[in-house]
């Protein structure tokens, strides 16, 4: 795989956390916290990457991800295009270098790219100029880097210290993304006691979240538990005769009220979104005094402004010395 750092040790691309450096990940994740403001002050903002172009590539459905990914840039000062592309069907042919190299030559410097096909953001990025970088924004199934960041950014916000954590992930873990990123941020910021709980035909194949535990059963999970994220069943990632009953599924694995009594009392609720109400989680649970989803969100915005920075600053000094 190309590689994401700069020969000085600084970030270039970011397409997957794994084999990131702690420091590097920590530094992100405390430039992002300056960047949160108390929900009674303007958003934080500056113009540290004025003279910048972004371009948010994306062929798959995206709300929070791509808007935030927006707004981050623009509250930086960066200026935004938003393409909305089918990449995947043509990774191997030309066309998509065509749109990336016809987008370049308007002087774009970053490409955030999701694509539902494995490899998308790594193709870009092998590509593209020297100075130009790509940020993954959810590639298949595989990887959701700024994802991860976030959800350890709302995970150290409530509960300082990683280490002595245990971390409950339920639902559709086979094909989720979130939960390939969230493992390894956690993992990398120390956490140990991860759970897995996934229906036998959700759970990922044994060779894969190496270390986590995993369980059949969610209410053996949730003892203990700091931190309880629910994920959305996958549909689009599946065959229709694997999708599972929504009634059945909230019944054995979905988050009601009365089965978060199990978690530790003081336990934050997480969700990437789109959440299904009383699929993966209970309406009362979503907007309970223990859920962060919408810091999530918060964060997000912060995490990616920390991670364009990073990248941007280089592109922006690399043209000041040519
Ligand atoms: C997720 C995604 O697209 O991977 N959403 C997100 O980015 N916040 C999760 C999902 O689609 O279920």
């Amino acid at each position: 795989m190309i590689s994401q750092l700069h020969a000085d040790g600084t970030l270039r691309h970011l397409l997957t956390l794994a084999g990131l450096d702690r420091r590097l990940v920590e530094g992100l994740l405390e430039r992002a916290q300056s960047y949160l403001r108390s929900p009674d002050r303007a958003p934080a903002r500056n113009d540290s990457l004025t003279g910048l172009t972004v371009a948010n590539l994306f062929s798959e459905p995206s709300t929070r991800t791509r808007a935030s990914f927006e707004l981050a840039a623009k509250r930086l000062g960066a200026e935004v295009i938003n393409l909305h592309l089918h990449l995947s069907s043509r990774v191997k042919g030309e066309s998509i270098l065509d749109t990336v190299y016809t987008l370049a030559a308007m002087s774009i410097d970053v490409f955030v790219v999701r694509d539902a096909e494995p490899n998308v953001p790594q193709f870009v990025a092998e590509n593209v100029g020297p100075r130009i970088s790509v940020l993954s924004a959810g590639e298949a199934h595989l990887s959701h880097p700024t994802q991860g960041l976030l959800d350890a950014l709302t995970v150290m916000r409530h509960k300082q210290r990683l280490d002595n954590r245990a971390i409950t992930i339920v639902g559709d873990i086979r094909h989720s993304r979130v939960a390939r990123s969230a493992v390894q941020a956690f993992t990398l910021l120390g956490v140990r006691d991860l759970r897995l709980v996934a229906p036998a035909g959700l759970m990922p194949d044994a060779a894969e979240f190496a270390g986590c535990q995993r369980f059949d059963d969610v209410d053996r999970a949730l003892p203990g538990a700091d931190v309880v994220m629910m994920l959305r069943i996958q549909k689009e990632r599946m065959a229709e005769t694997d999708i599972p009953d929504a009634a059945s599924y909230f019944t054995r694995f979905g988050l009601s009220a009365a089965r978060l009594k199990r978690a530790r009392a003081d336990a934050i609720v997480m969700h990437p979104g789109p959440m299904n109400r009383g699929v993966e989680i209970a309406e009362d649970v979503a907007d309970g005094p223990q859920s962060v989803i919408r810091e999530q969100v918060t964060n997000g915005v912060a995490v990616r402004m920390a991670v364009l920075e990073a990248v941007g600053r280089g592109i922006l000094s690399s043209r000041q010395t040519r």
